[in-house]
């Protein structure tokens, strides 16, 4: 804790180390999702969640329940999942079809999808001469503050000033249009409902390990070993294992100086990218046919763009991990200072062969599923992190790696050759907290 209790925010964060309280104060828990996610453009949820009018997902942002509904115009509304009346959550559920109108199980007030007021039960006779009524916009379900939508993609802010979502994304939208077209449609669609899993670490300790290329051959080691050995006895027997296995087994055939020959592109607004191409394009038959079809969606030259984008992951600060190629995505709902939940999600390429979304789904339960040995070891950092970080045992984080070796390039700031290993994406992602922190509303 710290002993000062308005903390002096800009002692926290040096441009190569941070301050353990970042990761252990309650009240700088408090102030992030005042400042940072309270404000900024946070991913609410897939169009496709909602594909019918009365359609609705519940959704955290910062500390405050939302809900994503379709409304009868077609449009996507957030509001916050509170009825104006006596406080209660209006939708108790995670998702669901709310009919014509929302319905409080209170005392019956009943919404339009736009939030607006449409009735309370005998208005005119229990309200006359009151100041609550269909007029006052306070009777109505707030509205977050700014909705957009990016390639289906939907997000909201709870701040109504601030950059726009698409100067927000910047050259982080690379993620989503990586997704979409690799579609022969230009366009995916969500599986639905995702994993969810609750971490005992802060929120900013996920995010970090994402970008972290030094941690998979060491922290992934041994399943990675533990799939090569399998892979290699099914090749000396068939001739050939399937991909699934390459997905674990690059863990441990990929080793620490492979991962320093990608590189990392850190952005305003703390978004970083991993480059780094997994080796997708296999000559099989089901790969092959996808080629053929994308080819004929987009002709050769532009096919061969597509599939030749060259990316690992893609973080959209504060609360986004993005893994194009593969179709999935974490979202990051801070639920404490040492509590997080992460929601796992996937998706389909509209239009593309069915053997092409099981392999997105193979990944999904290899790598990113709460049963898989991938995320169980990650987890365990995580909790390890945290235990440290409260303990006395020292008072920094550090992020010394290729510090002082990056390359800024106009607004944004490139790892060096061969340091694909440096701490560039945490340090990015410290900068801009900090300066999301220091902007008082
Ligand atoms: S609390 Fe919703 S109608 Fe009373
Ligand atoms: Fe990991």
């Amino acid at each position: 804790m710290l002993h000062e209790r308005i903390p002096n925010l800009g002692k926290l964060v040096e441009p190569d180390r941070v301050r353990k309280e970042v990761y252990t104060d309650p009240e700088i828990f408090e102030l992030e999702m005042e400042r940072i996610h309270e404000r900024v453009w946070i991913y609410c949820g897939h169009a496709s969640q909602v594909p019918k009018p009365g359609d609705y997902v519940t959704v955290q942002i910062g500390r405050q329940p939302m809900v994503m509904v379709r409304g009868k115009d077609g449009k996507v509304n957030v509001l916050y999942n509170r009825c104006p009346h006596r406080g209660a959550m209006v939708c108790g559920d995670q998702r669901g079809n709310t009919g014509e109108f929302f319905r409080c199980s209170y005392h019956a007030w009943t919404f339009e999808h736009d939030g607006r007021l449409r009735n309370i039960p005998m208005m005119e006779s229990g309200y006359a001469g009151t100041r609550w009524g269909r007029d006052n916009p306070d009777c109505g379900m707030k509205r977050a503050a700014r909705v957009e939508n990016y390639r289906g993609f939907v997000f909201a802010s709870l701040a109504a000033d601030g950059p726009s979502l698409s100067e927000f994304l910047g050259r982080s939208k690379i993620a989503f249009d990586d997704m979409c077209d690799r579609s022969p449609e230009g366009e995916v669609e969500v599986v639905p409902n995702c994993f969810r899993v609750i971490q005992k670490s802060n929120w900013k300790i996920f995010l970090e390990n994402q970008l972290d290329a030094l941690h998979p051959s060491v922290t992934h080691q041994s399943t990675g070993r533990a799939a090569r050995e399998i892979e290699l006895a099914i090749e000396k027997k068939t001739g050939k294992a399937p991909l699934s296995y390459h997905m674990l087994s690059a863990f441990a055939t990929v080793t620490i100086e492979k991962w320093d020959a990608f590189q990392t592109l850190n952005y305003p607004y703390g978004h970083c990218i991993l480059t780094g191409y997994m080796g997708l394009r296999p000559q099989d038959p089901d790969t092959l046919e996808y080629e053929r079809v994308l080819a004929k969606a987009y002709g050769e030259k532009r096919k061969e763009k597509i599939l030749t984008t060259d990316i690992h992951h893609v973080l959209i600060y504060p609360g986004l991990s993005v893994q194009s190629p593969l179709q999935q995505l974490r979202a990051v709902r801070p639920l404490g200072v040492d509590k997080t939940l992460t929601e796992i999600w996937h998706f389909r390429l509209k239009g593309a062969p069915e053997p092409i979304y099981r392999r997105s789904l193979a990944y999904y339960n290899l790598v990113n599923s709460p049963s898989t040995m991938i995320n169980a070891d990650d987890l365990e950092n995580f909790w390890k992190c945290q235990q440290g970080l409260s303990s006395e045992g020292g008072d920094w984080v550090s992020f010394h790696r290729h510090y002082g070796r990056d390359i800024q390039k106009g607004d944004y700031l490139e790892t060096g050759p061969n340091m694909g290993t440096s701490e560039a994406p945490m340090r990015n992602q410290m900068k801009a907290w900090a300066r999301f922190m220091a902007a008082e509303k």
